[in-house]
């Protein structure tokens, strides 16, 4: 995992969070100090949950760390798209002991995808979008606007480089030193953890993503959480 030429290759990314399966959700919890989970909420909180949803889809579902938010908001079915085999397994556990849940996954690369056209009426994604490059985030624009129905809405949401140099600097340093060596706690391995930090601060931030959007005839509004240690988008098509 020292040779980041492949890091946004499918094959590449899979693996990385097959390795991160067993240990994601704890590190990711006490690393963000919460921070991810309460951003997880806010994001959710930016869809109007109306009585008109159905149906939608969270992209890079991961575990499934949003399902329980979004439920809570509306009884909707979801259908949760991942590429990693080990994060859906994880996922699958979670729907053996919430069998309620009208949730679905779908284990799949999001970029080549078996989506039906205008069939969401929302597409959520919360820290999923930092390990595209900027030309996959082009092909990811194109295919939330393909699966998102008119009037179908977006929130999506990711860890970001803060604008603020004072904050920047530290920021950094804790995404990129520290946050492996709790990896490497948790797990015994700092390299897959050192890539978050690697993503993040190639990601920097929403905007172009929402430019993307808007440039496809998205409404877009781009949002900042916590002076832009997390950025957003939301809005609808
Ligand atoms: C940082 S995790 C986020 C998981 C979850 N949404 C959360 O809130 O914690 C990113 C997830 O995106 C998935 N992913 C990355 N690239 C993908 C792609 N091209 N297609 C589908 N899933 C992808 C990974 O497998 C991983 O589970």
């Amino acid at each position: 995992m020292n040779n980041h030429e492949n890091m946004y290759e499918a094959n590449y990314v899979s693996r990385l969070f097959d390795k991160m399966s067993t240990t994601y959700g704890i590190t990711n919890y006490i690393s963000s100090f919460g921070f991810t989970e309460r951003w997880r909420k806010q994001c959710v909180k930016e869809i109007n949950w109306n009585a008109e949803l159905n149906q939608g889809y969270d992209l890079m579902s991961g575990m499934g760390e949003s399902w329980y938010l979004i439920l809570k908001e509306a009884k909707v079915n979801i259908t949760g798209v991942d590429i990693s085999p080990k994060m859906n397994r994880k996922a699958s556990e979670k729907l053996v002991k919430n069998v309620g849940w009208d949730v679905e996954i779908r284990e799949e690369n999001v970029l080549d995808n078996t989506i039906k056209s205008e069939s969401a009426d929302f597409v959520i994604s919360t820290f999923g979008l930092k390990t595209f490059s900027q030309n996959q985030l082009k092909e990811l624009a194109k295919e939330v606007v393909r699966i998102l129905r008119k009037g179908g809405q977006i929130a999506m949401i990711e860890i970001s480089v803060p604008n603020n140099f004072i904050l920047k600097t530290p920021y950094m340093f804790y995404l990129k030193r520290i946050i492996p060596i709790i990896g490497r706690i948790f797990q015994g391995d700092s390299n897959t953890y050192k890539m978050l930090g690697i993503y993040c601060e190639k990601f920097e931030n929403c905007k172009s993503f929402g430019k993307e959007l808007e440039n496809l005839g998205l409404n877009i509004e781009t949002k900042s959480y916590f002076f832009g240690c997390a950025t957003g988008i939301v809005g609808y098509k």
